[in-house]
């Protein structure tokens, strides 16, 4: 019977004991989530670690990690955390809505453990978990319960299209579809942990995105695309879009004491849950005007607005409202009101070229500015703050590095 793959059932059989062959003499065994040699793996171990792993390299995650596992033993001790706690030792990962997730789903699976008496036991137990998606819900039931499960990362799919020669989209549902297939055709139901770990490891360590070393591969007698000498053709991935940039000052607002006002972030968007200077959005222009420099096609701009030109008539409603958080939205206010505004009048410009800072959907580009206020205008700014129930603190930087859970970006700011 044919099969609706690319490879003969011959190679689709072989490829799992290859692989384990390899994973045995030459994969990592000591990494420190691994739970492949105990006969009692610790779910929590694999949950929290491959969280941390969806979008960052393991050299990167070890010491995150080892930190977590200090303060937060068991899943009990991250969901009784204070989010602030939580935001601390995640701060410098990036991809904050993963944290977020992290400390939801800890509470989440507490949940369940106290309903159960129990991790949950089932793929569907776990994708109902926040942050969880179908792979990590595979990865999480194979090393994790030592029960089967199937994964198909970034890691996979790269190594399963040059295999196989999918040279379809990646980003299309259809190619996202057929490699699950392919992945739980190739996946044994005995140690299907095993084979996560030395997919996992096979792709990071052999089948890297630009040099795969292909004469290391145990797949390399029957990988499609090393026979076509086209391995970095695959995966076909769609061309992203340039992204937009986006222009704000980040507003060192002082008191008479030096201390910095913080605001913490509203806990939907960007930096969600983390403390951050003010911003005050400028301009965002798209991706294509940026890299074309033209200065055309700009997308949104805040007009100047000034104690002599009204705010009501200088400000675009729609994008003061989706650029300003309500904290940003008193400050700015109370800023023009006072003549203290950053920009552009009493501008004292810290550093002409401003920090760049990429995120997933767009370059912001942060210039620094600085305001000092006397006793009485802190006072004040601090009870309008207060008054709409905004967290804030006012501290100094080293202060509010060793304190706050702050985003890369303010770090890079305040060195
Ligand atoms: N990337 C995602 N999960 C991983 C794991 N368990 N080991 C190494 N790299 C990974
Ligand atoms: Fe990847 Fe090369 Fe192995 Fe093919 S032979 S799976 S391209 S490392």
């Amino acid at each position: 019977m044919p099969t609706q793959f690319s490879q003969s059932s011959t190679n689709l059989n072989s490829l799992a004991p290859r692989l384990l062959d390899w994973f045995a003499i030459n994969g990592r065994h000591d990494l420190p989530w691994q739970q492949h040699q105990t006969h009692t793996p610790n779910p929590y171990i694999v949950w929290l670690s491959e969280v941390m792993l969806q979008q960052t390299q393991v050299t990167t995650v070890l010491p995150y990690f080892a930190r977590f596992m200090e303060s937060f033993p068991t899943v009990q001790d991250l969901a009784a955390a204070e989010w602030d706690m939580v935001a601390e030792h995640w701060a410098g990962l990036g991809y904050y809505a993963r944290a977020r997730n992290l400390h939801k789903g800890a509470k989440q699976l507490v949940e369940v453990i106290n309903e159960t008496g129990d991790f949950p036991q089932t793929l569907a137990g776990w994708e109902a978990i926040s942050g969880v998606g179908p792979s990590t819900a595979g990865a999480i039931m194979a090393m994790g319960l030592h029960r089967y499960g199937v994964i198909c990362d970034g890691n996979v799919k790269r190594v399963l299209t040059r295999w196989a020669a999918i040279d379809g989209d990646i980003t299309k549902s259809a190619t996202t579809k057929e490699l699950w297939a392919l992945a739980e055709r190739l996946t044994p139901r005995e140690n299907s942990g095993l084979f996560a770990q030395a997919m996992m490891d096979m792709g990071a360590t052999l089948c890297t995105r630009s040099k795969p070393a292909c004469l290391l591969c145990p797949l390399q007698d029957d990988c499609l695309a090393h026979a076509q000498g086209r391995e970095t053709d695959y995966p076909v991935k769609a061309k992203k879009q340039p992204k937009p940039s986006k222009f704000s000052n980040a507003l060192l607002i002082k008191d008479a004491d030096g201390n910095i006002l913080w605001l913490q972030r509203p806990d939907n968007g960007i930096w969600g849950g983390l403390w951050s200077l003010p911003l005050e959005f400028v301009e965002k222009i798209s991706g294509k005007a940026a890299v074309k420099n033209t200065g055309k096609n700009i997308d949104k701009k805040l007009p100047e607005a000034t104690a002599e030109q009204p705010l009501e008539v200088a400000i675009n409603e729609k994008v003061y409202e989706t650029e300003f958080t309500t904290a940003e939205q008193i400050i700015n206010e109370w800023l023009i009101k006072n003549n203290l505004a950053a920009a552009p009048m009493n501008k004292t410009l810290l550093d002409d070229a401003p920090i760049k800072h990429s995120l997933t959907h767009f370059h912001w580009y942060l210039t620094p500015q600085s305001v000092t206020l006397n006793n009485e205008q802190t006072a004040e700014i601090t009870q309008a703050l207060q008054a709409a129930e905004i967290n804030i603190n006012w501290l100094n930087a080293d202060d509010a590095q060793a304190t706050l859970g702050l985003p890369q970006a303010m770090v890079k700011i305040l060195e």
